[in-house]
């Protein structure tokens, strides 16, 4: 038996991946504010700003799981947010925190969790993160979903050095999925251009129907996931993988 379990799987890029995978016979959880009668997929409702909350409920996804059938179990760290899009110094306090908090204490949360409660399960186990072409290039607005991203590949990094050494380690990967038509695209596209000199790009690869859809971002990175394409401490583009 093989497991997904994923943070945001009701919408966007986690819906894509949520419902390949589920369609390839893995048994998926999703854990998000909202439920979409995600196709095969048990949805458990939850903000996972809420930290003591969001462990409680990845417990409770860990203990309904039999570990004498898995085969191969994978934790994906996806919701995220952009956050207001303003150079810093037109920004507070509070969607800074809020940001910091869903894209990089979450997934630090829930993986130190996910390694934890795994850590006798002899299975393949893995975490891939959803990062971004951010983590690597500054933007002028996107100051603290640059910082946030950059984070979560040096905690791909770091993952996958501790547990590299282990014998029942834990593979860990940062996945870069591209430009995908998602609210988040729709949010960037609404930006002014005063708060975000690189709108017009966006905006050209919309009209120009270069966005990739979250289906192809969810086929593309089961294709990699299941074709020896990810390796231990990788971050990788799909864009050039
Ligand atoms: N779209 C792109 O072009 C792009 C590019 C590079 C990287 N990414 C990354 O890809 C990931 C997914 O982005 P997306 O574009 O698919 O965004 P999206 O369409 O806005 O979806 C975000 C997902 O996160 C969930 N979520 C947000 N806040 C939550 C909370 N507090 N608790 C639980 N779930 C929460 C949402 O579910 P609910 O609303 O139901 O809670 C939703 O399923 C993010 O990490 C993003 O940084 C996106």
């Amino acid at each position: 038996m093989n497991v997904l379990i994923i943070t945001g799987g009701s919408k966007g890029i986690g819906k894509g991946i949520a419902e390949y995978y589920a369609a390839n016979d893995y048994l998926v959880y999703s854990l998000s504010r909202t439920k979409s009668n995600l196709k095969k997929c048990e949805e458990v409702e939850v903000d996972i700003l809420d930290l003591p909350l969001a462990e409680q409920k990845l417990n409770y996804i860990l203990h309904k799981i039999d570990f004498n059938y898995v085969d191969k179990i994978t934790l994906i760290n996806n919701a995220g947010r952009l956050g207001k899009i303003a150079s810093l110094g037109n920004l507070n306090a509070s969607d800074i925190d809020t940001s910091i908090k869903l894209n990089t204490t979450v997934p630090l949360v829930l993986s130190n969790l996910f390694i934890d409660a795994t850590k006798d399960l002899k299975s393949e186990k893995q975490i891939i993160n959803i990062s971004s072409g951010a983590a690597a290039n500054p933007y002028v607005g996107w100051s603290v979903y640059c910082t946030s991203k950059a984070a979560i590949d040096m905690m791909t990094r770091t993952i996958a050095l501790e547990q590299e050494g282990l014998a029942n380690g834990v593979n860990c990967m940062s996945i870069y999925p591209g430009v995908v038509d998602t609210n988040m695209q729709t949010q960037i596209r609404s930006t002014s251009i005063e708060d975000f000199k690189n709108v017009d790009r966006f905006i050209g690869l919309k009209q120009n129907n270069e966005l990739y859809t979250p289906e192809y971002v969810g086929q593309r990175i089961y294709e990699m996931d299941h074709g020896q394409q990810l390796n231990n401490g990788d971050i990788l583009d799909i864009r050039y993988k």
